[in-house]
């Protein structure tokens, strides 16, 4: 059996011999969709990788938070996309863009007799689904990213999180492994043995910015722009980390183009950030008088606050989320991802919000009430003998 080294060793291999062209898959004569020639074109790079451009690429999803981005910036980068997916969420976008309805739990007849460059899989969540889409294009695309997650890492002990740490819970058969992460880790299982060398597994960490509809990151540019006495969770030091949509989307595309295969931890910022430096940094985006109040995870706990889910969005540096906060994605980096600055992601998510408030459509999905935070910023003063 390969191993993940082996695959990633293999891997980079391939992906230097897909730049010269010896990959039959990789053959730009041969990457066109529905047998045309002409789509991803390869161009010399020196940095050894393929350079493609004018890919065909399916993206399985598409009109959720991710998917949006993606399409905007393949689309300005001159790729070709086609969206799959239920048909369900955000029909009105892309009217440029094709569009194959079907289900991917048990409905891929829309894809049948296609060839596309690339497959973006945002939507898989579990081996199952994982198995029909992979069966059905392994050979009918050169390459497969499929999107994954941090939460593959179900302990984060170990001294160095880069992508080789332990996956899944070791105190559970594999053959009872269930629920998101465990999943996410079988699924990424099905990918690697269809696609072998061509595979590209990211996994990011909490996705922010414009169109997160799960209030984790906009919480805080929210709170601290209204101002006044803030309770933060946990310590100044607790370290954070998350990754904004679109360094991810433009990663994911810089990848593909490259023809850059592997496994990527895909988190940010490029450096060690505290709880601190976020909230200190989203004070710079606002001119509304703010004090921040550091309110122990513990006295909390025993409110009935817990990391993420009232309190978002990192944990406590203990137990078995010790390095939940320290990922290492120094190989995503070598591979070109980038990040915009904590201040441009906070003013943007902000004002994006703000749409969204203006049209009525919005309740807090985490983050504490201001009557709950006074509430507990008075006790804990109580506590803490001031
Ligand atoms: N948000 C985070 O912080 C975070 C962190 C780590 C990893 N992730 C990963 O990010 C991915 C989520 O990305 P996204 O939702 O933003 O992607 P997306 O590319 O925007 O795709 C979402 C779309 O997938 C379609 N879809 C859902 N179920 C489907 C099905 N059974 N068959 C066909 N299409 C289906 C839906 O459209 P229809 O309703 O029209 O079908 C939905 O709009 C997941 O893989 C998740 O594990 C997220």
């Amino acid at each position: 059996m390969t191993t993940r080294r082996e695959f990633i060793g293999g891997a980079s291999a391939v992906a230097g011999a897909a730049a010269l062209g010896m990959t039959a898959g990789c053959d730009p004569a041969e990457s066109g969709q529905d047998g045309d020639p002409g789509s991803g074109t390869a161009t010399a790079d020196p940095s050894g990788g393929g350079n493609r451009s004018g890919l065909s690429i399916l993206i399985l999803g598409g009109t959720g938070f991710i998917g949006p981005h993606v399409v905007r910036h393949a689309l300005a980068r001159g790729h070709e996309i086609t969206l799959f997916n239920r048909g369900r969420t955000n029909t009105h976008l892309f009217p440029e863009v094709e569009k194959l309805v079907g289900d991917r739990n048990d409905d891929l007849t829309a894809l049948e007799g296609r060839r596309w460059d690339a497959v973006l899989d945002n939507s898989g969540y579990d081996p199952h689904q994982l198995g029909l889409s992979v069966g059905l294009l392994r050979d009918a695309a050169d390459q497969y990213l499929f999107t994954s997650t941090r939460a593959v890492y179900t302990d984060f002990t170990a001294e160095v999180m880069n992508e080789d740490a332990p996956l899944g819970p070791d105190d559970i058969p594999e053959s009872q492994w269930d629920g998101y992460g465990p999943n996410k880790v079988l699924a990424e299982r099905v990918v690697e043995e269809g696609f072998g060398a061509r595979t590209l597994i990211v996994r990011p960490p909490v996705i922010v910015g414009p169109g997160d509809r799960s209030d984790r990151f906009t919480y805080w540019p929210y709170r601290i722009d209204e101002g006044g006495e803030v309770l933060v969770q946990g310590d100044p030091t607790d370290p954070v980390q998350f990754i904004d949509v679109r360094d991810l989307s433009e990663f994911y595309i810089h990848l593909l183009e490259q023809q850059t295969p592997g496994i990527f931890n895909s988190v940010g910022p490029a450096a060690p950030l505290s709880a601190a430096e976020l909230v200190y940094g989203i004070r710079a985006i606002t001119a509304t008088p703010v004090s921040f109040t550091w309110v122990d995870w513990d006295f909390l706990a025993e409110r009935g606050q817990m990391p993420q889910a009232q309190l978002p969005f990192w944990q406590p540096p203990r137990g078995r989320y010790l390095n939940y906060g320290r990922m290492d994605s120094s190989r995503a980096i070598a591979a070109g991802l980038t990040f915009r600055p904590l201040a441009v992601i906070a003013r943007d998510t902000l004002d994006w919000h703000r749409t969204r408030e203006e049209a009525g459509e919005h309740q807090w999905r985490t983050g504490l009430d201001r009557a709950t935070e006074a509430q507990l910023l008075e006790e804990w003063r109580g506590v803490a003998g001031e």
